[in-house]
């Protein structure tokens, strides 16, 4: 279905972000014929631009970053045609009249900050001053929102000035993701699971991202963030609410959000003990961390593993053990819901059972899976196996599971569409760093160093450890 026709500005319309992810799904969603022809698109930096050179910039793009047997040449002129460019200065005036004037009426306006956080004020003040933005726009901020709860909530004031909260998207681009939001589906549209769904059933939950990527290029940037920061704080937050959340009474972006932030006020401080932080060792033809980092005493971790539990009702004695790193293994994403044993068994001990899991696989090969017990197959009396169900959302599709939009068309589009839900309210954000800094205060004071791991490993030993100590065990990180 067509979304209305918009005016989208891209403010940092030449850098990383837009070039890999904004400007080819958007060109994905104009194939799709979501992107209406009276559309546009205008680049915003402070490169010395034409329209003619930033189409080029945006052709390259596509080329670059959109599947081959994606790219049609007849396409790609056509939605070029709606590209146009300004150059502007973001702490200026130099653009901000020009963008005036290239603004239509009766269209949805949309202002993307692909920018640093610390230009959020000045172009909020400006979109305002220069009556760009008028009360039904919407602007699209990325993260990093802060680093810290006081960052953040100058971020929000900042932004508050000048929109009102029902006008701010936050990006967070893992609730983009198709298996994030068929959780949703699957938890409250389907009789089955919702009933197991709590402490009383659920033994434990897992949380694994875990990437092959290093931070080479990128050093500047996560010294000062680390996996924390970049990852928990927000996509594996974002993740562990989903899981944990009440029912709302409706799928609507408040109702939803609302119970999120319930989980988030509801997590525990995590003890020392439940934290373990690692950095990669050089391996693999690659440098470690620490030649990757722009300081060569960096303590700031690659890797990290939680043990969190939500103190509240539904999830008493439940932990949920995240964990996120780079050069880990596999780039394999996943959540592994684990049930508890029947509490009475009426099979032999050595009869084999192993308990039942819903895996949720969010990259790659997206799907999911229930791992249920059956009786081994043949003469061999009562001996019990576990088989999965298997639902590999690429073989249950077909041909629609590779028409499946990437995270950022998608919630670009819901964007235009002015729909919330899938976008983290100032609360929420705040919430979650309220529960992050003392983490991260905590291990700063005591000085703690990241244990190394070896790239290609499943993460540090304690990681390991924080497991066994429970009786339980990490399950295998698989590409
Ligand atoms: C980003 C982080 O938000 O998410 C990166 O800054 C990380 O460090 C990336 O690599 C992971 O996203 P995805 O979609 O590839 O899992």
């Amino acid at each position: 279905i067509p979304v209305d026709a918009f005016d989208l500005v891209i403010f940092g319309g030449t850098g990383d972000l837009a070039k890999r992810k904004i400007l080819p799904g958007l060109y994905r969603r104009f194939m799709a014929g979501q992107m209406t022809e009276n559309s546009r698109i205008i680049g915003a930096a402070r490169a010395d631009l034409n329209d003619d050179s930033f189409r080029a910039l945006v052709g390259e793009a596509i080329e670059e970053f959109v599947p081959k047997d994606r790219q049609d040449a007849k396409i790609i002129a056509q939605f070029l045609e709606k590209i146009a460019y300004v150059s502007i200065d973001a702490t200026g005036e130099g653009g901000w009249a020009k963008l005036r004037g290239m603004m239509r009426e009766g269209v949805v306006r949309a202002f993307y900050f692909s920018v640093a956080p610390s230009l959020f004020g000045a172009i909020a003040e400006r979109l305002h001053l220069n009556e760009i933005a008028d009360a039904q726009s919407r602007i699209v901020v990325e993260k990093p929102f802060g680093r810290d709860l006081a960052s953040a909530k100058a971020l929000n004031a900042v932004l508050a000035k000048h929109f009102t909260e029902a006008q701010i998207y936050r990006i967070d681009h893992y609730l983009g993701k198709e298996t994030v939001q068929n959780l949703m589906a699957v938890r409250f549209a389907n009789i089955l699971f919702e009933p197991l769904w709590k402490a009383e059933y659920v033994d434990h939950v897992q949380i694994t991202v875990a990437e092959t990527v290093s931070v080479d290029g990128r050093g500047a940037y996560y010294d000062k963030s680390g996996a924390m920061r970049d990852m928990v704080q927000n996509h594996m937050m974002q993740l562990l609410c989903l899981i944990a959340m009440e029912p709302p009474y409706h799928f609507d972006p408040d109702a939803v959000r609302d119970e999120k932030l319930k989980v988030i006020r509801a997590l525990d401080p995590v003890k020392p003990e439940h934290i373990v932080r690692g950095q990669y060792n050089a391996g693999g033809g690659e440098g470690s961390y620490i030649e990757h980092s722009e300081d060569p005493s960096s303590k700031t971790e690659s890797y990290i593993a939680l043990k969190v539990k939500v103190s509240n009702w539904r999830w008493q004695g439940t932990p949920f053990y995240l964990r996120t790193g780079k050069r880990l293994r596999a780039r394999a994403s996943e959540i592994a819901i684990t049930f508890k044993e029947p509490p009475h068994s009426i099979f032999d001990d050595a009869s084999g059972w192993r308990e039942n899991v819903l895996v949720i696989r969010l990259q790659p090969n997206e799907g999911m899976e229930l791992q249920v017990m059956i009786k081994e197959p043949g003469p061999g009396g009562m001996r019990l196996m576990q088989v999965p169900l298997d639902m590999s959302f690429a073989a249950a599709l077909g041909d629609e599971a590779d028409d499946v939009p990437d995270a950022y068309e998608r919630l670009i589009m819901d964007v235009i569409r002015g729909n919330q839900t899938l976008f983290m309210r100032g609360d929420e954000v705040e919430a979650a760093w309220a529960w992050t800094d003392p983490l991260i205060q905590g291990w700063e004071a005591r000085g703690d160093k990241p244990q190394g791991y070896d790239p290609g490993s499943s993460g540090p030993e304690d990681a390991l450890m924080l497991m066994h100590r429970d009786g339980r065990r990490w399950r295998e990180i698989k590409g």
